[in-house]
């Protein structure tokens, strides 16, 4: 059975770390030989590509100049700056397609986790080459990165769900086939990050539902992947919270909500102060009863990081000084302690 790191990082209020301690997570587990995949799920938010310096695969193109998302990888990647002037004629071009009736292959490069997802799977057993559609940083890291467009009308068209007019669980299936294409197509991965949207609801909320499933190894509904015979999914998910006490209120309670089904780590994220200060304050905000859970023991927390974490999006690339530190709160050389033992 292939073991598979499934990362997840979710929280309540936005802006408190997702996307950097996932990108962080990411390059942290190829330094350690690993070969991950993070996954922008964010289809509404900021592209991975708008704050990091990443670099487009090259995908073969039909004679009408639109993306083959049937052909194999031509393992090549754009420059950054043909990247950039690429995702600008996407915006030009979907801007002056926006009100046509396309099909579903209809889109120019560069190619992004919506072409992916906003493949209509013929049959479902053959996806996409979705390897040919994974992107890298312009400074060797070892990550592949799958990055979401930024375009609204790119999220209208391949995460109907994120506009409001699609239901959660048919764009939750259509992702789990997409990932399932990346490690059939890839079967060096070793490891998937999921950076979630904001909030613990929709969405968020039932791909971390998933995770609970796949964390108990139960076979899935039909429809989805047969995953239960041939992957041991070793899930890593994290809810991330300010130091702020009205988000991390919140984020215990939803901590406690989905306790039977998922075990979330609580992890504060920018912290200043002591962890033992924060333990206490967390205990005293907890009812008596609650206070059994022993939440406290279970948060892990990364401190405020000016010069390093601070700057990655600014910088479009992060170098983790304080990696043992880093690595042990996100239980980067713990999480496979369950492998061999399904
Ligand atoms: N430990 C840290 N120390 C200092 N700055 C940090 C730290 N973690 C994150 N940041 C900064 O916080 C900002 C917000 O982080 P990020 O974009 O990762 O949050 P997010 O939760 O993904 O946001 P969104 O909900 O909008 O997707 C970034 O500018 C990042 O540089
Ligand atoms: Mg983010």
């Amino acid at each position: 059975m292939r073991a598979i790191g499934l990362h997840l990082f979710c929280s309540v209020k936005g802006g408190v770390g997702k996307s950097t301690l996932s990108v962080v997570a990411a390059k942290l587990l190829a330094k350690r030989g690993k070969v991950p995949v993070l996954v922008d799920t964010d289809m509404l938010g900021s592209s991975l590509a708008d704050g990091l310096a990443l670099c487009a695969p090259v995908v073969a193109e039909t004679a009408a100049g639109l993306l083959d998302l049937e052909a194999q990888p031509t393992g090549q990647w754009f420059s950054l700056s043909e990247t950039r002037e690429l995702r600008q004629r996407r915006r030009d071009w979907l801007e002056r397609n926006e009100d046509n009736e396309t099909p579903f292959d209809s889109a120019v490069p560069p190619a992004y986790l919506n072409d992916a997802l906003h493949y209509l799977v013929p049959d479902p057993r053959h996806d996409c080459s979705v390897a040919a559609l994974l992107w890298k940083h312009e400074t060797k890291d070892d990550v592949w990165y799958l990055p979401s467009s930024p375009l609204q009308v790119d999220a209208a068209r391949a995460a109907p769900h994120a506009v409001g007019a699609g239901d959660d669980y048919d764009w939750i299936r259509r992702l789990s086939w997409v990932l399932d294409g990346v490690l059939e197509q890839k079967p060096e991965i070793t490891d998937i990050v999921l950076d979630l949207p904001p909030g613990t609801w929709g969405f968020a909320h039932q791909i971390l539902l998933l995770a609970g499933h796949l964390s108990r190894n139960n076979p899935l509904p039909a429809g989805y992947p047969n995953w239960s015979k041939r992957i041991c999914w070793l899930v890593n998910p994290f809810i991330v919270t300010s130091r702020d006490r009205n988000d991390r209120i919140v984020a215990i309670e939803y901590f406690i909500e989905v306790r039977s089904a998922l075990a979330l780590l609580p992890l504060c994220n920018r912290l200043s102060g002591t962890p033992r200060s924060l333990r206490a304050e967390i205990r005293r905000d907890l009812p008596k009863a609650l206070q059994a859970l022993g939440i406290e023991d279970l948060l892990r927390v990364v401190p405020e990081l000016p010069h390093s974490l601070g700057r990655i999006f600014t910088e479009g690339n992060v170098v983790v000084e304080e990696e043992e530190e880093i690595a042990k709160a996100l239980r980067l050389d713990s999480y496979r302690s369950r492998e061999g033992s399904s």
